[in-house]
């Protein structure tokens, strides 16, 4: 959605199959960052969390962040996220989010659209 608004320069990350030491490079060289994860165990899924804190080691900040959140039963990744992001220093999160239960559905698209606009005016501000 990003990319039709005519974003350049966006990469996409499976935090379970990338190296944290190159996600956390990588978070290092964009301006937004969209943090999406399931609920795993009422926790962060583990790679996520495990991201979010080492970005909050490296003290990453001037980053404007989003997050979606997913879970099937009580999803509660995207209160935890914010509370890390939280204790960040410097960074701005956007208030929009989006719960998505289980997987997207396509009345959830507009709110999809709305988040990736939220973020496309936030990048030309
Ligand atoms: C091991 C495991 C633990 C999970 N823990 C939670 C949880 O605590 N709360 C919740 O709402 N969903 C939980 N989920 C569901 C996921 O957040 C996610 O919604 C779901 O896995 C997506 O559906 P799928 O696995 O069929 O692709 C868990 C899933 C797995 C596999």
């Amino acid at each position: 959605m990003l990319a039709d608004k005519g974003v350049h320069g966006i990469a996409m990350y499976d935090v379970s199959k990338t190296d944290v030491s190159v996600l956390v490079s990588e978070a290092f060289k964009f301006s937004h960052i969209v943090v999406a994860s399931s609920t795993y165990n009422n926790g962060i899924f583990t790679p996520m969390e495990n991201f979010l804190l080492d970005i909050k080691a490296h003290a990453l900040q001037n980053r404007t962040f989003a997050v979606i959140e997913n879970g099937t039963w009580a999803p509660q990744s995207g209160k935890l996220i914010r509370a890390i992001l939280g204790e960040m220093k410097n960074n701005t999160v956007l208030e929009d989010g989006i719960t998505l239960k289980s997987s997207l559905k396509q009345s959830q698209m507009a709110d999809l659209e709305a988040l990736a606009e939220t973020i496309y005016n936030d990048l030309n501000r």
